[in-house]
């Protein structure tokens, strides 16, 4: 089925001013916000050698946390994205800088310890460290009662975890029944491309490793799934399990072409994420772009019958989809009566808007327009749960305190 909108969707102002859900990231890496943009030269695994694990080992120290987090947050807002499931780092206290970031700038976030205690690069913790701190971090934003945080458990991925931390991950996630986020089958021969041995080595359905482990719930969601089994995608399917798609860091770490048609054909659940910085753009506008771009390169070797996702499916993805993967359908994703008010007012007609409306425009057009060629120079203002936290008409405050 091809996606509409309606008017739960969009609410239409005064001429071409519209008011949109907000856009929901479900899978961003916080840390490797500082090197975005750069770093392009290799695919998946050695991208993570030369340049993730040395910098987001970094993240020890807590005032370098504050800078990039405040940057960052205040770029997702200002980008328009309401809602970021965050991977932090595996330290304590910066992933608590992160959360007090996020509280006194107004989004609404899932956060996490990124946990890894099977590495050969030093940046990794013991399991006991990992299963103590992260045990301490779900009580401590539990106790933060904000409304809008929420910790994740967060184990960096299969090829960087024991099955024993994995199964802690687990317990964890029933006892505070918290979600569960993660990467699954990013790259080909997944556990063969890494050059250290894992415990997994010699297993074919990784999905039923999480199974085993208590991680496939309905409360979690794994970045990428590109390669994905039909035997996974059923597993996945059984447990309610959600995908967040991250077609431009695919391309730009070299991993391949997630086909998200079928998986929705499948009835899995779909978001879309950044997944800064193996994606290069903090916006979900460049996602939704790529989102669309990914399915057609994916179309070019189907039957000419094969229908390529429209940008009204990104759109969905980047809002519904997005709140439904996290379990927040509920709360956000589209205007129902009763769903708290996370959404962007647009305006096509900003004085240095990139693109150019015209009076044959149709409002379908014209929201096809912002979605394909627009930036935040049309977001003139950003709620989230009500409350305005950014867009131009905040973007004096958000460099004078830069
Ligand atoms: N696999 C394990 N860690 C990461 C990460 O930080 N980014 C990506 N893209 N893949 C990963
Ligand atoms: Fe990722």
């Amino acid at each position: 089925m091809q996606y509409g909108f309606t008017s739960k969707d969009i609410i239409l102002l005064k001429p071409r001013q519209f008011i949109m859900p907000g856009l929901i990231d479900t899978h961003i890496h916080a840390p490797q916000y500082s090197f975005t943009g750069t770093g392009y030269d290799c695919h998946v695994v050695e991208w993570l050698d030369k340049y993730t694990f040395p910098t987001e080992a970094k993240f020890e120290d807590t005032n370098l946390a504050l800078n990039v987090y405040k940057k960052l947050v205040r770029r997702l807002l200002m980008n328009g994205t309401t809602t970021a499931s965050y991977f932090a780092t595996l330290h304590y206290n910066a992933t608590v800088v992160l959360c007090d970031v996020i509280v006194e700038l107004g989004q609404r976030a899932y956060v996490g310890i990124t946990d890894v205690d099977c590495s050969h690069h030093e940046h990794r913790k013991t399991t006991e460290c990992c299963a103590k701190e992260t045990e301490r971090f779900i009580k401590h934003v539990i106790e933060m009662n904000h409304p809008l945080v929420t910790p994740v458990l967060t184990a960096r991925g299969i090829a960087h975890c024991t099955k024993s931390l994995l199964t802690i991950h687990g317990e964890l996630a029933k006892k505070y029944g918290v979600p569960i986020q993660g990467h699954l089958r990013e790259i080909k021969d997944e556990l063969a491309s890494w050059n250290f041995a894992s415990e997994f080595s010699q297993t074919s359905n990784l999905a039923k490793v999480h199974e085993e482990c208590g991680l496939l719930t309905d409360k979690a969601y794994y970045a990428h799934c590109i390669y994905v089994t039909e035997e996974e995608i059923d597993l996945m399917l059984s447990h309610g399990t959600g995908v967040a798609h991250c077609p431009i860091s695919n391309f730009d770490l070299k991993s391949g072409v997630a086909e998200i048609r079928h998986l929705l054909d499948q009835k899995l659940k779909v978001g879309l994420g950044t997944d800064v910085s193996g994606g290069h753009s903090p916006s979900m506008l460049d996602v939704i772009r790529q989102c669309i771009t990914a399915s057609n390169v994916v179309a070019f070797s189907k039957p000419e019958s094969y229908r390529s996702l429209s940008y009204k499916d990104a759109f969905r993805l980047a809002t519904l989809g997005g709140s439904e993967v996290l379990g927040l359908s509920d709360k956000i994703g589209n205007f129902e009566v009763g769903k708290e008010f996370d959404a962007l007012l647009i305006d096509p007609d900003a004085e240095d808007s990139p693109f150019d409306c015209f009076d044959n425009d149709t409002l379908e057009d014209v929201i096809q327009k912002f979605l394909m060629l627009g930036d935040d120079r049309n977001i003139l203002q950003v709620y989230v749960a009500g409350r305005p936290v950014a867009g131009r008409t905040l973007v004096s405050s958000y460099f004078s305190s830069k």
